[in-house]
């Protein structure tokens, strides 16, 4: 992967910036994102945010290689702490990183959204804390993406601030969209996690795991769930 050759899933990610945006990408590694959607003329301006000395450094090669220091800012800051008012960003991405980690920069970041940003997630996991985030603080989700690639499953989840939203349980746990449209991406990555959750089940079963009662009934609850879904 590198600026011109963006992997299956940060392409995926690419899809949902807006034209014309002005992004900020925070946890920009390479800065591969933004540099990609510049060269391209996708979109106008960008902020490439790094909380670490080494990513933050490769992001500003990636920059200066391309000659692109006009249009793109590097910045090393954490999380949101990198957007500046004078920005005017429109777009954020947030990408490749646990959802409660994405969440987390939401949340002590907030005072740095003017929530007329559109958010493009791509969590590793942790997806349901990160939309109960989302639905408590007035994001409607609007589309939402499951691809495979090197053999994981990756989301994509963007959203927007609209009117107050009320997801089910079932829904901030696989996705209220993915509930509708149940893609072969989808079922596939559940069919996964079920064989995942009873190896788990019948393992805990076997040793007499002390796990607490609580952890227990979540993962029966879940799998009772995925099978009710795959049905
Ligand atoms: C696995 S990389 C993902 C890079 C790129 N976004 C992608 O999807 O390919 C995660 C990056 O996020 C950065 N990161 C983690 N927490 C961060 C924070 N609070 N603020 C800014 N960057 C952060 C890490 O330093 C790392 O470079």
């Amino acid at each position: 992967m590198n600026e011109q050759t963006l992997s299956m899933r940060l392409e995926r990610v690419a899809a949902h910036v807006p034209a014309g945006a002005r992004l900020a990408d925070i946890g920009s590694d390479h800065g591969y994102l933004p540099v990609a959607l510049m060269r391209r003329g996708l979109i106008t301006a960008a902020v490439a945010g790094e909380v670490a000395a080494t990513p933050f450094q490769a992001a500003e090669r990636t920059v200066r290689e391309n000659d692109l220091q006009q249009h793109i800012s590097v910045r090393l800051a954490d999380g949101l702490a990198a957007i500046k008012p004078d920005d005017g960003i429109t777009a954020v991405s947030v990408c490749g990183m646990g959802g409660e980690t994405i969440r987390d920069i939401l949340d002590s970041g907030k005072a740095h959204l003017s929530g007329q940003e559109r958010l493009i997630l791509q969590p590793n996991g942790g997806e349901q804390p990160l939309r109960q985030w989302l639905m408590e603080n007035g994001y409607r989700i609007l589309s939402e993406e499951v691809l495979r690639e090197n053999r994981f499953d990756y989301e994509i989840i963007v959203a927007e601030r609209a009117e107050p939203v009320s997801y089910s349980d079932q829904e901030l746990y696989f996705g209220p969209l993915h509930l509708q449209t149940r893609s072969p991406a989808f079922l596939t990555k559940w069919q996964h996690k079920l064989r995942h959750k009873q190896k788990t089940l019948s393992h805990l079963a076997r040793v007499q795991h002390n796990l607490p009662e609580q952890k227990l009934q979540d993962i029966t609850r879940q799998a009772r769930w995925i099978n009710e879904l795959l049905a």
